[in-house]
C-alpha cells in the first residue's frame, strides 16, 4: 500500500486523476483541497480529505504526514499580475513540507515549451518544476510536460470546438501554423498514474504528446470529426491581442485564459526528450482525431468528469465562503406550492436549469443578460453546464457557480456575472412549496441603481421561473 497526496483534486486534471486513483486498491488516497464541499460524496468516502492551501503551512504538514508520493497539480494562472510569485511561493512551501515529512517522490504536471520562447505562464510552470525538483538528494521528482491537452470540458478543446461549430469561414492569424504536440486527457491521466509505480534513480523530465501538428490542423481535424465543412484562411493581420478578443467573444473561455492559450500557441511546444517511450512504453498516446472523438462522445453521453471552469481563477476558492447570502440587502422572494409533484421531481427540475436546457421562460431576456455580460468581459451564458441533469458544488452553470447543493432540499447559485455587487439565486424546497429567492448585496450607489434598473425585468422573470420549475416537475418521472 502506498500513500498518495493529490493536490488540485477539484481541478480539470485532478478530478480525473482522483477518479482513477480512487479505484486503485494499493493506493491510500489523501486530498488537499481548498474547499471540501466541492468533492462528491463518493470521493469523500474513498479518500482522506484535508482542507487548506499551499500557503497554509500547517495544512501542508498535516496533508503530507506519512505520504510516499505527492502529486502537484496547482497553478496560479488567472490570479492577477502576481501569479508568478504565487506559483513560486506555493511550490517552495510544498517542497519544504515534503522535505520535512520525508516524502519520497513528487509528481508534477507542467507545460511544454522552450525557455527563450515561453509565455509568462509557461515560464512560471517551468520555474515551479525547477523548484520542486531542486532537492534530488532527498526527493525524486517526475516532471511531466504537456502542451495542449484535449478532453471534454478542457479549455483548449472548448476553444477549438466552439470556433469550428460557429464559424463556417474563418480568417486565422499566422500563429495557427505553429507546431504543437497535443495529447488526450486520458493519456495524461495514464502517465500520471503510471508514474506512481516508477522509481527512477534520479529526477526525470518526461515530455508527453501525440505527433506534431499545427493549430490549423486541429481546426480542420475537429471539423472532420464533427462532420462539418470549414474554410480557413490564414492572414497576417490578426495580432495575438485581437485573436484573444475574438476567442473571448466566440468561445466560453474568458480573455485571460484565451490570451494565455494564444500566447502559448505563438511559439512551438514540441516534445524535447524520448522519456515517455523509454519509461512508459505501455502507453501509446491516442491521435488528435481519437482524442476529439472521445471528448465528443463523453459530451454526448453526459459523462464529462471535469471542466476548465471547475476551479477558481481567484486567489481563494470560489465556493469557500459560507454558503449563505444571509446579509443580502435586496431580495426577490417567490413561493409556489408544488401539490401533485414530489419533492424529488421539483429538485430534479431545479437542477436541470441552464445550459442547453435554458431558463424555462423569457429565454431572450436571459440571452440578452448573457450578451451584456460577455460584452463587459464576463462569462455570459457560454459556459453552459457540465452534464444535462447533474450538478455538484463548484460546477459552473452559465454565469452562475453552484455554491451549495443539498439533494432534494436546496440549490444555491452564486452569480459570477459582472455586477456592481454580489448576487445569489436560491431554491429552497419546503414542506409543500418551492421558495425561490434572488439575493443582492449592492456595492455603493451603482449597485443600488442597478437593482432598481433591473426590477422591471425581475417582475417578469422570477415569478415565471419559479412557476415553470414546478410545472416541469409535474411532468418529470417520479424516481
Ligand atoms: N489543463 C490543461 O490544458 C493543461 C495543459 C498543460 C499543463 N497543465 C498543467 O496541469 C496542472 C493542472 O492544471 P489544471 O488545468 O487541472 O488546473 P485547474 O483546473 O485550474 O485546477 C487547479 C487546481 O488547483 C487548486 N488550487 C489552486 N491554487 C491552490 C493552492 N494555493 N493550494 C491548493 N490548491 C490550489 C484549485 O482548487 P479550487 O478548485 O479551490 O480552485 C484546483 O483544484 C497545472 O500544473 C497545469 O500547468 C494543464
Amino acid at each position: 500500500m502506498t500513500t498518495v497526496l493529490l493536490t488540485g483534486a477539484t481541478g480539470y486534471i485532478g478530478r480525473r486523476l482522483e477518479k482513477t486513483l480512487r479505484e486503485r486498491e494499493n493506493v491510500s488516497l489523501r486530498l488537499l483541497v481548498r474547499s471540501a464541499r466541492k468533492l462528491t460524496a463518493k470521493t469523500r468516502q474513498h479518500a482522506t480529505v484535508i482542507e487548506g492551501d499551499t500557503f497554509n503551512k500547517q495544512a501542508l504538514q498535516q496533508a503530507l504526514e506519512g505520504v510516499d508520493t505527492a502529486v502537484y497539480l496547482i497553478h496560479s494562472m488567472g490570479k492577477g499580475p502576481d501569479f508568478s510569485r504565487l506559483d513560486r511561493d506555493s511550490a517552495e512551501n510544498f517542497l519544504a513540507a515534503c522535505l520535512e515529512q520525508g516524502v519520497q517522490k513528487i509528481i508534477y504536471l507542467g507545460g511544454l515549451g522552450l525557455v527563450d520562447s515561453s509565455s509568462a505562464h509557461l515560464a512560471s510552470r517551468r520555474e515551479t518544476g525547477e523548484i520542486l525538483a531542486s532537492r534530488p538528494d532527498r526527493i525524486r521528482t517526475l516532471w511531466f510536460r504537456a502542451g495542449v491537452i484535449i478532453g471534454s470540458g478542457g479549455a483548449s478543446f472548448e476553444m477549438v470546438r466552439h470556433l469550428v461549430e460557429k464559424l463556417p469561414v474563418m480568417i486565422t492569424p499566422r500563429w495557427v501554423n505553429t507546431l504543437t504536440q497535443p495529447i488526450g486527457v486520458d493519456d495524461v491521466v495514464a502517465y500520471l498514474t503510471a508514474a506512481l509505480c516508477l522509481d527512477p534513480a534520479e529526477n526525470l523530465v518526461v515530455d508527453i504528446g501525440a505527433p506534431a501538428m499545427s493549430f490549423l490542423d486541429m481546426l480542420t481535424q475537429t471539423a472532420q470529426v464533427m462532420g462539418l465543412r470549414r474554410w480557413i484562411f490564414p492572414v497576417p493581420l490578426l495580432s495575438p491581442r485581437l485573436s484573444s478578443y475574438w476567442l473571448t467573444l466566440l468561445t466560453p473561455v474568458p480573455y485571460k485564459i484565451g490570451a494565455a492559450l494564444v500566447e502559448g500557441l505563438k511559439s512551438e511546444t514540441l516534445v524535447q526528450n524520448d522519456h515517455a517511450q523509454r519509461f512508459f512504453p505501455e502507453i501509446q498516446p491516442m491521435s488528435f482525431l481519437q482524442a476529439v472523438g472521445q471528448a465528443i462522445r463523453e459530451m454526448e453521453q453526459d459523462l464529462v468528469i471535469s471542466r476548465w471552469c471547475d476551479s477558481s481563477p481567484g486567489a481563494t476558492c470560489d465556493v469557500s465562503e459560507q454558503p449563505s447570502p444571509g446579509q443580502s440587502i435586496f431580495r426577490d422572494v417567490q413561493t409556489v406550492p408544488f401539490a401533485g409533484a414530489k419533492a424529488e421531481q421539483v429538485f430534479a427540475s431545479i437542477i436541470s436549469l441552464g445550459g442547453e436546457n435554458g431558463w424555462f421562460s423569457y429565454t431572450f431576456l436571459w440571452q440578452l443578460r448573457g450578451w451584456l455580460d460577455k460584452a463587459v468581459g464576463g462569462y455570459g451564458l457560454n459556459r453552459g453546464r457540465r452534464t444535462a441533469a447533474d450538478l455538484r458544488v463548484g460546477d459552473a452553470l452559465d454565469f452562475w457557480k453552484v455554491a451549495d447543493l443539498v439533494p432534494n432540499k436546496r440549490l444555491l447559485l452564486q452569480a459570477q456575472m459582472k455586477l456592481p455587487g454580489k448576487a445569489w439565486l436560491e431554491f429552497d424546497l419546503q414542506q409543500d412549496a418551492l421558495v425561490q429567492t434572488a439575493h443582492f448585496i449592492p456595492h455603493g450607489l451603482w449597485g443600488r441603481l442597478y437593482w432598481y434598473a433591473v426590477l422591471p425585468f425581475h417582475a417578469f422573470i422570477f415569478p415565471n421561473l419559479c412557476q415553470k420549475i414546478v410545472d416541469r416537475a409535474r411532468s418529470m418521472p417520479p424516481s
